[in-house]
């Protein structure tokens, strides 16, 4: 191999390694987790607990507490907490307006209780929440959307 072509191919190297490590990006935030199968039961399944101040309370102490959301989904709730800095694909980047209109609660509850396969997205129900705690957390995600 010339000196050229292996300085290239190091700098590829580095170049994708850096991508891998620092670029990290959400993987199509618009696009539902859930399997097609599950899909129509997901979307019916009805968050029961209103959305209020005191859901969304409620919500806030488990994701910043025992949930362990805001390791991965950051304290503001934009993706890029101390853990999902370095997930690829980023954790969902919950202050996205047009992510929220695109999601059912049900569909929200699917992946907090099943996880997304081949992210850092693992089942946390019923690890770490009970599944009335994931409605009160989901409102709360809700509320990170500050805009339509
Ligand atoms: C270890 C890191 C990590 C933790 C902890 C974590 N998440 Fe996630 N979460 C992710 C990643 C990564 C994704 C993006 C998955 C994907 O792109 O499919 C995600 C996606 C999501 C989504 C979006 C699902 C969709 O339909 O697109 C929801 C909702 C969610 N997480 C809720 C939670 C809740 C609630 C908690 C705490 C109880 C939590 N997460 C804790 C890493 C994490």
């Amino acid at each position: 191999m010339g000196y050229l072509s292996k300085f290239l191919g190091i700098s590829a190297a580095v170049l994708l390694l850096s991508a891998s490590v620092v670029g990290a990006e959400e993987k199509d935030p618009l696009k539902t987790r859930v399997p097609a199968d599950q899909l129509a039961d997901a979307k019916a399944n009805k968050n029961p607990i209103a959305s209020s101040p005191e859901s969304i309370a409620k919500g806030k102490a488990l994701y910043e507490g025992k949930g362990t959301c805001f390791n991965c989904h950051g304290k503001n709730g934009d993706g890029q907490g101390e853990a999902g800095k370095i997930l690829n694909p980023s954790p969902r980047d919950f202050t996205n307006c047009k992510f929220h209109k695109k999601r059912k609660d049900g569909e929200l509850l699917w992946i907090i209780k099943n996880g997304s396969a081949g992210t850092g997205m693992v089942s946390l129900i019923p690890a770490a929440i009970t599944e009335e705690e994931a409605w009160n957390i989901i409102n709360y995600e809700r509320s990170f959307c500050k805009g339509e």
